[in-house]
């Protein structure tokens, strides 16, 4: 009797936030037997700065073949389009895979697409629903989607107790799609994420259980909740895979040897590395008080301004500031950054990813949230993990250079930051445990595959 492989068809969010965690995880599972698929849409295949070449890769459409996300305008009417002609441009090539011997036998999708477990039905694949964003924040829109929490909450500082969480939390920390500033529509697509997640049979999350226990232990009891994270490169880890070291699927180019030459020269531990991730967008006001308060700071820097966004730096700031103290570049290797001896403290947007790999590197954090899951990161880094200081906004919603400097200061100086750069060290430890031999994530994923190949 021959045994088929176990297949596993990947669709992420076409986001670069969304794609780094699934690649890596797919990485893992191929590690283990299993043969993995990675689909992503024509445009961002046809844009792609950096092709892995350790997976195969298939595209679909999302009806935007030309633009992109871009093209669709808004995010509502992006899922929307995706929907309607993905759902078809998924079961050809699900069917295309059949036709050459290659059958795949589940599919991990994104939960901003639930209606990938349709498509599963109709061919009779399992299903496990692959969450981004970390346990704490999919609690949240649970509890919106159930209606057990009415949000937004009356007042600013009002505490907001949620199940499974071990303390409350106040408006500031909540998703700002929750706060509905962002137009409940795009709060629909969070809560949707759920509408059909009884029907999935795997629900897995990008984070390790010695991080969010309370939370994950709560939310075990109502879906088969497997954590698998970290989702970095395992030579950042465990170092057990063979990784392709420089080669992701990256729609930016980094300026890796600008980088890495200019971080060989700086002291241990003496630069802020700066960065808002693949797609936020900053005022303008406040892109200016940041490069103010890295000016006055007393270290130096290294900032990732993406050429969107460039055109709101002061004007002379790169040719002034940049050349006595800092380096801004449009894209960076960012772990390799984060893993650079000269690094001190990472001010981030609280990208789920870019909270992962900190934790991950051991990296201080100073947290400058700015929308969707960013406020509940941020709160989990100050309160609950300890690993950073938030810098807060004014009431214009501004962080003013003075409030950000002294959180460079707490973080990378003072003796009352001590003990956030030893939390720090200490959870990058209990990254490396969960996804090495035997540890939480790795666990999981083994009983995952183990599935997969009793099914296959
Ligand atoms: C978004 C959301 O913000 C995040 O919270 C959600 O869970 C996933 O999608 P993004 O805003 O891009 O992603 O931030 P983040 O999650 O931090 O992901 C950015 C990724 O780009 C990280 O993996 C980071 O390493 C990478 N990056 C960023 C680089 O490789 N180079 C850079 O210069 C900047």
């Amino acid at each position: 009797m021959t045994t088929q492989k176990a297949h596993c068809l990947m669709l992420p969010y076409s986001l670069q936030g969304h794609i780094n965690p699934m690649l890596q995880f797919s990485k893992r599972l191929q590690s283990k037997g299993v043969k993995i698929t990675i689909a992503t849409t024509k445009y961002l295949l046809k844009n792609m700065k950096e092709l892995t070449n350790s997976v195969s890769i298939e595209d679909i459409s999302d009806g935007y073949d030309d633009g992109g996300r871009d093209q669709a305008g808004s995010f509502v009417a992006y899922v929307t389009r995706f929907k309607e002609v993905g759902s078809d441009t998924l079961s050809q090539l699900i069917q295309k895979l059949v036709n050459s011997g290659c059958p795949v036998n589940c599919i991990v999708y994104d939960p901003f697409l639930p209606w990938v477990v349709e498509v599963a039905k109709n061919f009779g694949l399992v299903s496990a629903a692959f969450f981004t964003q970390n346990c704490a924040v999919d609690n949240i829109y649970y509890h919106v989607h159930k209606g057990v929490i009415k949000l937004p909450p009356t007042q600013n500082d009002e505490e907001i107790l949620i199940p499974g969480f071990s303390c409350p939390i106040e408006a500031s920390d909540v998703p700002n799609y929750v706060m509905k500033i962002e137009g409940p529509s795009i709060l629909e697509v969070m809560v949707n994420q759920f509408s059909n997640l009884d029907k999935v049979d795997w629900v897995l999350i990008n984070s390790f259980y010695e991080l969010e226990k309370e939370v994950i232990d709560w939310m075990s009891k109502l879906y088969p909740i497997k954590t698998i994270g970290p989702t970095i490169p395992s030579m950042y880890l465990d170092k057990r895979l063979h990784d392709d070291k420089e080669c992701g699927l990256s729609i930016f180019k980094p300026m890796t040897n600008e980088c890495l030459n200019w971080l060989n020269h700086q002291p241990i531990s003496s630069v802020l590395y700066v960065s808002f991730g693949s797609f936020a967008i900053v005022e303008a006001e406040q892109m200016e008080e940041l490069a103010w308060s890295l000016k006055n700071s007393n270290n130096n820097f290294l900032w990732v301004v993406r050429s969107t966004e460039e055109p709101k730096l002061p004007k002379k700031f790169i040719e002034e500031l940049t050349s006595e103290k800092g380096l801004v570049v449009p894209w960076c290797p960012q772990l390799q950054v984060l893993e650079h001896e000269s690094i001190g403290c990472f001010l981030t947007h609280c990208g789920w990813n870019s909270i992962m790999e900190a934790i991950s590197l051991g990296v201080p954090m100073v947290a400058m949230p700015q929308w969707t899951d960013q406020p509940t990161n941020a709160k989990f880094v100050k309160d609950v993990w300890k690993i950073g200081v938030r810098a807060n906004q004014d009431e214009k919603g501004i962080v003013r250079r003075e409030v950000i400097e002294e959180c460079i200061k707490l973080v990378m100086e003072e003796e009352k930051g001590k003990l956030i750069r030893e939390n720090a060290k200490k959870w990058k430890e209990m990254a490396r445990n969960a996804v090495d031999e035997g540890g939480t994530s790795d666990k999981n994923i083994e009983e995952f595959v183990s599935k997969l190949v009793t099914i296959s």
